[in-house]
């Protein structure tokens, strides 16, 4: 369903009658574009810490534009306040800053950029997650960094983001991965979230096919956002198989046939589900995307035991029973990438979503607790987290709520599937290896549970 306050808001009427208002004016956010092959289009900053020269090394391929303010002359060229280009992307490192007095580089360094930056564009804050610091003041001004990073997100205007990353030991020369995504159109509606990352053992090789040789299952893939999640990773250059209940055959096969992929019909609540997949998937499998899901939304007093039962099937026990038979069995490669659909219902609980809500915090309860064991054969296990997502699904929320939902975010509006997919497209990579046992939410920085 289109936002049509957005088209209004960017209208040259609605623009000046939203501003005189006060009204919320949200921007259409750049997105990534089939074909295109930099990160970064257009200057990308680097300052702080020991970090940033990291980042140095690969920053050519992210852009050819790469300009240094406050660190080495040596890194790159000196950018100049009022004088430089506009920033379309910046990465500084606040790892070092251990001490309340130090975290005052933060604003002597941000502050000259906020009326420097480019529309779209994406920043992000390098640390060391404070759990891993002995030292209490350093931990603390670690932590610090929380609080800064999620307010500056809140105060950045025409579709900017941005990011903390806690960097792992081991973690410094495996920055490209998530820098491609983070600083890039493809994490879009991503942005106020801290993240951490630690070293892996395999990378990607070829940036142009980061998913090739990969085998790759997608449920729920006839449309929304599990449709969005198989063109993806196809793009990427996975192998693809879509899976969806069998009144849908028709889209799914078209679409798998579109993507050169495989397509299952199966109700995965059905009893033989698991036994069927493992007969369909005798080559083995690298990422399985857990997407289907569904909604019976009704207050507690009104949940009927159908309603709350179908929920819990679909959502919660079927990826558990599916991802266990499929370990067991070995049909899940070691490194594989597990992504499960969680939603910020989970995190923040949403009127009358008991059942869905509950199915999607266990989701994420899932990833947290079978990351450790799962982390000795290189496999990875996440959530993913949308905020509101304009789908089939969200379409048919009342007028009124459907427009909160896309209004409570800094980005002030919903986002698209391929905002959700490119997240989970980035979770599949081998590199990823990294990122385990979290949540990472695509919410535009809703303020629900944040
Ligand atoms: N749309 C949003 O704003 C939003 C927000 C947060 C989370 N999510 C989650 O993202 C996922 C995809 O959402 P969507 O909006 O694209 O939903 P959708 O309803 O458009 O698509 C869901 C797909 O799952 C399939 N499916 C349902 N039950 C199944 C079963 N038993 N076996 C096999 N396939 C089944 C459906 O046929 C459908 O094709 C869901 O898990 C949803 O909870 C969506």
């Amino acid at each position: 369903m289109s936002d049509r306050y957005i088209d209004f808001a960017n209208s040259s009427i609605g623009h000046r009658l939203v501003g005189a208002l006060g009204l919320p004016s949200p921007v259409r956010l750049e997105r990534w574009q089939a074909g295109r092959l930099r990160p970064v289009d257009g200057a990308l900053l680097l300052g702080g810490g020991p970090l940033s020269e990291h980042v140095g090394a690969f920053a050519n391929r992210l852009t050819d534009a790469i300009y240094s303010y406050g660190a080495e002359p040596s890194l790159a060229t000196a950018w100049i306040p009022g004088h430089g280009p506009k920033l379309k992307a910046v990465v500084f490192d606040a790892s070092h800053l251990q001490h309340t007095d130090q975290l005052k580089q933060l604003r002597e360094f941000f502050q000259p950029l906020m009326k420097n930056l480019a529309s779209s564009a994406h920043l992000v804050i390098l640390g060391r997650a404070p759990e891993t610091l002995r030292e209490p003041f350093a931990a603390s001004a670690q932590r610090a960094l929380e609080g800064f990073s999620r307010s500056l997100a809140k105060e950045l205007r025409s579709g900017s983001t941005l990011q903390l990353l806690y960097v792992g030991a081991g973690a410094e020369d495996q920055l490209e991965g998530p820098l491609r995504f983070f600083l890039s159109p493809k994490s879009a509606f991503v942005s106020g979230q801290v993240i951490r990352l630690n070293a892996c053992a395999t990378q990607v090789t070829d940036w142009t096919r980061p998913l090739a040789g990969r085998k790759a299952l997608v449920t729920g893939a006839a449309r929304g956002i599990g449709a969005s999640i198989a063109e993806t990773l196809a793009r990427d250059g996975a192998e693809v198989i879509l899976l969806d209940v069998p009144p849908a055959k028709t889209d799914l096969d078209a679409l798998a046939a579109r993507l050169g992929g495989r397509s299952i019909t199966l109700d995965i609540c059905a009893e033989d589900a698991a036994a069927q997949l493992i007969e369909h998937l005798p080559d083995g499998l690298d990422i399985l995307v857990h997407n289907a899901g569904i909604t019976r939304d009704k207050t507690l007093a009104n949940m009927t035991p159908e309603f709350w039962d179908a929920v819990l099937a679909v959502n919660l026990n079927a990826p558990q029973v599916l991802t266990q038979a499929l370990l067991e069995h070995g049909t899940l490669r070691d490194n594989a990438r597990l992504v499960l659909l969680a939603s910020i219902s989970g995190i923040a609980g949403n009127r009358g979503q008991t059942n869905y809500a509950a199915s999607k915090a266990g989701l994420i309860g899932l990833a947290q607790a079978w990351a450790p064991t799962l982390l000795e054969r290189g496999i990875s296990i996440n959530a993913v987290a949308p905020g509101f997502i304009e789908t089939q699904m969200t379409a048919h929320i009342p007028f009124a709520l459907r427009e909160a939902g896309r209004r409570m975010s800094s980005l002030g509006q919903g986002g698209l599937p391929q905002d959700v997919a490119e997240a989970v497209a980035w979770l599949a990579q081998p590199g990823s290896g990294a990122f385990t046992g979290q949540a990472l939410r695509v919410c535009g920085q809703s303020v629900l549970g944040a």
